[in-house]
């Protein structure tokens, strides 16, 4: 991760600096200091490079003089509505400008401490790297941009941050666990990586098979049933509330990959199935980031972890199984295989733990791409009060969020002529009756589905996340939990 420091404003005797400028605003500061030291030279090339300070544009002078080795200006758009969001994006702009600059310092004498904290949150997003399975990149294409000075005189930038790295380092969780190819990244290494975050204090719980049969979870182990790799659930638990308060509950998807099973997918872009987890990577970047900054809140976190295979024991369509709820289902294609996982996590939540309110991650559908691209997620609620935070929260951390409806007339079209619900509907409103499947499995809880199918892969770079798994949830969920309900 990027190594974020914070220093007092005065130019640096070397190496990069950042200038961030509003459009139409005068050179003070460190800005007019570097023009000064560089007899003109920032003035010159804003000028020759019709540089304004329009929101994204950025200018890049090198070897300005005085010692450093080049002057980045970022745009910021007009003064008067810098939002987190746009100070967020300059902060992204910068750290994919500066790929050959090891280091560089921001000159954020012009901000709030708050604001400086901002900018240095969406380099820290922006310079995720995954770079694993490269095992021959030139010297010439690694990226270099490691650490990133910033100079404010704000005294309380510097106390701010520790709790914003502990969210990227949650974000990153989530992009690595999303990145990782299937043939790596079974339910059981998913597990496993999971254990790991009890270093940061979380309590983990991992359940095999053998225990969810025994519960009943014959929705989940169907799904299952067609692959050597083995289910697992995972329950993490922070517990940095009251003793006895009553905890949040966020559930994810991990079909670690989604063939379709017998009900098989078309090859053209199944790749893109090793991604299905992202739900319960989701879970597990937001449990690593609450607990990373000691969030004063009882939380926890399940996933339901398996990989969908067709094979000679795979599931069939027209199966009937029994979920741990009691419900039966009647499977009628097994590429709607995630609500049958959550169906079985759902129920064990609010049995286990009776949760405040439940809230749920899952690639759960392509209609939900259909319906809204990939700029918001869909948010399915049976809570208008849940629902409001979850939207506001969206707005506030770019991660967007599309309320979509719910009702009778969509649920009656689960009904099976076998069994009390069949796993799909027609085409019409997919996401819709997907979520209407999950809300069977929700007794009387305050209860929100985010549908991430659209949003948790990019195929191309945001400001603040480069191309591949965005990490989407993460800091939704973490600015939630922040806005409503820690104490104190
Ligand atoms: N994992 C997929 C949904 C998905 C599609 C996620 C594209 C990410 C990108 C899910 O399990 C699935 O296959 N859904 C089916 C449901 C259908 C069979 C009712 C779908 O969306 O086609
Ligand atoms: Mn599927
Ligand atoms: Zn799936």
């Amino acid at each position: 991760m990027l190594d974020v420091t914070f220093a007092a404003p005065a130019l640096p005797a070397k190496g990069a600096l950042v200038l961030l400028v509003a459009e139409g605003a005068a050179p003070a500061g460190l800005w007019k200091a570097a023009d000064e030291a560089t007899g003109g030279a920032v003035g010159r090339a804003f000028a020759a490079a019709e540089f304004t300070g329009k929101e994204g544009q950025t200018c890049t002078i090198l070897a300005p003089g005085a010692g450093l080795s080049r002057i980045l200006a970022v745009g910021l758009g007009k003064e008067d509505s810098l939002s987190e969001r746009r100070l967020e994006d300059a902060g992204g702009a910068l750290a994919a400008a500066l790929s050959r600059e090891p280091s560089a310092a921001l000159a954020a004498d012009g901000l709030t401490g708050a604001q400086a904290v901002q900018v240095a949150l969406g380099a820290a997003l922006r310079s995720y790297r995954f770079d694993l399975y490269h095992t021959k990149i030139k010297p010439e294409d690694r990226v270099k941009f490691a650490a990133l000075s910033v100079l404010t005189g704000a005294a309380d930038a510097a106390a701010a941050w520790p709790n914003q790295a502990a969210l990227v380092r949650g974000v990153f969780i989530t992009r690595d666990l999303a990145t990782e190819p299937a043939n790596v990244l079974t339910p059981v290494e998913m597990a496993n990586r999971i254990e790991k975050l009890r270093d940061l204090g979380l309590d983990v719980e991992v359940v095999g098979p053998e225990k969810m049969a025994e519960l009943g979870f014959g929705a989940l182990l169907g799904v299952a049933q067609g692959s050597v790799n083995p289910a697992r659930m995972v329950i993490m638990r922070w517990n940095g509330g009251k003793n006895g308060d009553k905890p949040l509950a966020f559930i994810g998807k991990g079909v670690t990959f989604d063939t379709g099973g017998i009900s098989i997918k078309p090859a053209a872009g199944m790749e893109d199935m090793k991604w299905d987890m992202a739900g319960a990577a989701a879970v597990t970047g937001l449990m690593a980031a609450l607990a990373g900054r000691r969030a004063a809140v009882n939380v926890v976190g399940l996933v339901g972890l398996v990989e969908n295979m067709p094979s000679g024991t795979a599931q069939r369509p027209g199966d009937v199984v029994h979920s741990y709820s009691g419900q039966t289902v009647e499977v009628l294609n097994t590429d709607a295989e995630g609500r049958l996982v959550l169906a079985d996590v759902l129920w064990y939540c609010q049995q286990k733990f009776d949760p405040r309110f439940m809230v749920d991650l899952a690639t759960l559908t392509g209609a939900i791409i259909v319906a809204l691209g990939h700029e918001h997620a869909g948010v399915f609620s049976n809570d208008d009060d849940l629902a409001g935070k979850l939207l506001a929260a969206g707005l506030a951390t770019g991660e967007k969020l599309w309320r979509l409806p719910m009702g009778r007339e969509y649920d009656k079209l689960l009904k099976s002529d076998i069994a009390d619900m069949k796993n799909i509907t027609g085409r019409p409103g997919g996401s819709i009756t997907a979520a209407q499947f999950l809300a069977r499995f929700v007794n009387e809880k305050p209860w929100a589905h985010l549908d991430i199918a659209g949003t948790a892969w990019a195929t191309k770079d945001h400001p603040t996340w480069p191309k591949g798994a965005t990490g989407f949830g993460v800091r939704l969920l973490n600015r939630l939990v922040a806005d409503h309900f820690e104490a104190g």
